[in-house]
């Protein structure tokens, strides 16, 4: 019998976004499991602890049953060979995105050459979007219920509360 295919979809998701989402859905439609996987990076001062960020996943996911959200650390290959995964998912936006993302993967092969790095090319209507706008909108009291799901926006006006 083979291993269902199954993805890792690394990344900080602070928070996640509607672009993000994007990309956990497409990747849904490609392989059988896809496995949301956020970085404990102890060198970044986050927004949202990584479990908070994990449970913000876990409810923008719920209606995707071939997802599932985890935390990780250290080496992104490490973590999803010990998930048997056979790639990466990573989301491309922009020419901008490119040349971190190139130098990722190929990185990333040199570490483990059997696993493979597949960009998907976010949807135009999100081209612009990153967890970093939306954190700016929300400190400033803009709106965000457009750019990410709905828990999370409940999640940043907790977060940000209006005077
Ligand atoms: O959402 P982000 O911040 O763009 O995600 C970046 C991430 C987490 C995918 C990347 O920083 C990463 O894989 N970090 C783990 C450390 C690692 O594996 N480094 C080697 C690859 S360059």
């Amino acid at each position: 019998m083979t291993a269902p295919a199954l993805a890792v979809y690394p990344g900080s998701f602070d928070p996640i976004t509607l672009g993000h989402l994007d990309a956990i859905a497409r990747g849904c439609r490609l392989f059988e499991r896809v496995i949301v996987a956020v970085l404990r990076n102890p060198n970044k001062t986050p927004l949202f602890a990584v479990a908070e960020r994990v449970e913000l996943i876990r409810g923008a996911v719920q209606h995707l049953p071939n997802v599932e959200v985890d935390a990780f650390e250290g080496l992104t290959v490490t973590y999803a060979r010990q998930r048997g995964a056979r790639a990466l998912l990573r989301g491309l936006r922009a020419v901008s995105d490119f040349e971190l993302e190139l130098q990722m993967a190929h990185t990333n092969k040199t570490l483990a050459e059997d696993l493979e790095t597949v960009f998907l090319v976010t949807s135009t209507e999100y081209s612009f979007l990153s967890s970093s706008v939306v954190r700016e909108i929300a400190r400033f009291g803009g709106p965000v219920a457009h750019l990410v799901p709905a828990n999370v926006a409940i999640a940043l006006a907790q977060r940000f509360p209006k005077a």
